[in-house]
């Protein structure tokens, strides 16, 4: 088979060359300007495969190679590897491996760099825990993607995951957790693979985990409990005492020290105020800092937070929600997941302001491939409305919320190959050649198995007719029957997001049977 058609991303250029490279029993590096680390993970894989003999692979800095970019020499006898950054050597190992998986690999160059610098996937670890071992499995799937961005959603009503030595009741509550230990191992791991670990604390909303080990953080300072359903409720850090800030600053402090991002997920999403509005202490901050609405005394609450990110040398991430207001902390990317406040985000990334695509209609691994087939998100565009704009887009990010994924193997089926589309769009500057992308896909997820993740097999990838849509329905009512009543209360959809939900996610055709199984309960 010849280089080409190995690879997911598909590289800028092949260039194929006489000749074979035999996968010999042992690589040696002769390097003079990289750490040892960008090795690791290509060790690593490599350990696992036989053969006789000992190649040398040089790695060269060259420094107009762009950001992450390499170029790898694949000779009979030797192998070299051209990069300005640790990225750059990783990525061009990873293309090696993927090559040599048989083996053997033709004799080749490859020229390649990234089309944009934010390529993520998101992790729900708090509606369902799953341990330190699957999450690495789930970073080396997506480093083998060449996906460089693991946004892990650590805290939110269902359970606080980090250990935190300074205030154990929030691990105590939440019962399963990982431990500083693991985080950091965790951290390592990923930066041996290319992958950022962007950690995600939601605030102010989606925090009963924190309120039930500490409720003087709210507005009454009531009892509240961990969920154990999907939902949106109406718990919320109450702004108005000065006592909340400085729980998290202190908490804060802990918890970004366990992680090398220079990044900071503050969330923002889906945050009921009605507690703020009764509340004195955040009226009184109102009129103190003359705040007209809620949604500016969010954006008060996100400046302080952000404030002590910077201080520690984080820039934050939010949510659109967190464009609901004018007071968005200095330097803040957003990331825009719903349309209901499109406007805002669009106005965002109009004024040339940094922002990623996580559109749900077309990114959210949690639905199933009946609703998002692997198609969909392989020709995902990021638009606001009829209107391309990505001038100042970082990248996109598909994302994997587990209210209803509770095994590995299903959260890996999710992830993995839809995943492997959204490397391929935000990778390649030019493509969208669906077959050409399975033809290759095909042999990648090789190594998936080699590497024991599991995957949607190929005739799940694009379901259509009754598979589809009976898949598509059991999976609307049963995560509707799986929220607790009363806690839906989300901003109101505007009519194109309702419209946009039926429309993106069904058929005409398939309303009738949606209405019965919702009606019925099938
Ligand atoms: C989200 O899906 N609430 C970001
Ligand atoms: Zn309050």
């Amino acid at each position: 088979m010849r280089c080409a058609n190995k690879l997911v991303p598909k590289p800028d250029k092949v260039i194929e060359k006489d000749g074979v490279f035999i996968v010999p029993e042992v690589f040696t590096f002769s390097n003079d300007s990289f750490p040892s680390w960008c090795f690791t993970a290509f060790e690593e894989r490599m350990n696992s495969r036989s053969g006789t003999g000992q190649v040398c692979i040089t790695v060269t800095r060259k420094d107009d190679i762009p950001k992450e970019g390499y170029v790898l020499e694949v000779e009979e006898k030797s192998i070299q590897i051209f990069a300005s950054d640790e990225r750059g050597v990783i990525w061009a190992l990873t293309s090696l491996y993927l090559l040599a998986q048989d083996g053997e690999a033709a004799c080749c160059t490859v020229e390649d760099s990234p089309r944009y610098e934010h390529r993520g996937q998101s992790l729900d670890c708090s509606r369902h825990f799953f341990t330190a071992e699957e999450v690495k499995k789930i970073i080396e799937g997506l480093a083998l993607a060449k996906i460089n961005v693991l946004h892990w959603h650590l805290a939110d009503d269902q359970g606080w995951r980090i250990e935190s030595k300074k205030y154990p009741l929030l691990q105590q509550m939440s019962g399963e957790y990982y431990t500083q230990e693991e985080i950091r191992e965790i951290d390592l791991y990923a930066r041996d693979r290319g992958v950022e670990v962007v950690p995600e604390i939601d605030m102010p909303g989606h925090n009963s985990a924190l309120l039930a080990a500490y409720p003087q953080y709210s507005c009454t300072g009531e009892k509240v409990e961990v969920k154990k359903t999907g939902g949106i409720y109406p718990v919320i850090l109450c702004p108005g005492k000065e006592d909340t800030f400085v729980f998290l600053e202190d908490l804060i402090k802990e918890v970004s020290s366990l992680f090398r991002s220079k990044r900071f997920h503050m969330g923002g999403d889906e945050a009921p105020k009605d507690k703020w509005k009764e509340c004195p202490d955040c009226r009184k901050r109102m009129a103190e800092e003359g705040l007209s609405s809620e949604d500016d005394l969010q954006g008060y609450f996100s400046c302080r937070v952000a404030q002590t990110l910077r201080a520690l040398g984080k820039t934050v991430i939010l949510w659109n929600e967190g464009l609901l207001t004018e007071l968005v902390p200095e330097n803040a990317q957003i990331q825009y997941w719903t349309l209901n406040y499109r406007e805002t985000a669009e106005k965002w990334a109009r004024e040339g302001k940094p922002w990623i695509y996580s559109d749900m209609f077309e990114l959210y691994l949690d639905y199933p491939h009946s609703m998002t087939p692997l198609k969909k998100v392989f020709e995902t565009v990021p638009h606001f409305g009829k209107d391309n704009w990505t001038g100042s887009m970082l990248g996109m990010e598909s994302c994997m919320w587990c209210e209803h994924v509770a095994s590995g193997e299903l959260l890996e089926e999710r992830i993995f190959p839809r995943v492997l589309a959204l490397a391929e769009t935000t990778w390649c500057r030019e493509g969208g050649d669906y077959q050409d992308f399975l033809d290759r896909l095909r042999k990648v997820l090789d190594a998936y198995d080699a590497a024991g993740i599991c995957f949607t097999k190929e005739d799940h990838w694009d379901p259509e007719g009754k598979a589809r849509r009976d898949e598509a329905i059991s999976y609307m009512t049963g995560s509707l029957s799986q929220v607790e009543p009363g806690t839906k209360k989300r901003a109101a959809p505007s009519r194109e997001f309702v419209s946009s939900f039926f429309k993106k996610f069904f058929k005409l055709s398939d309303i009738i049977f949606l209405i019965k199984a919702m009606i019925f309960k099938k």
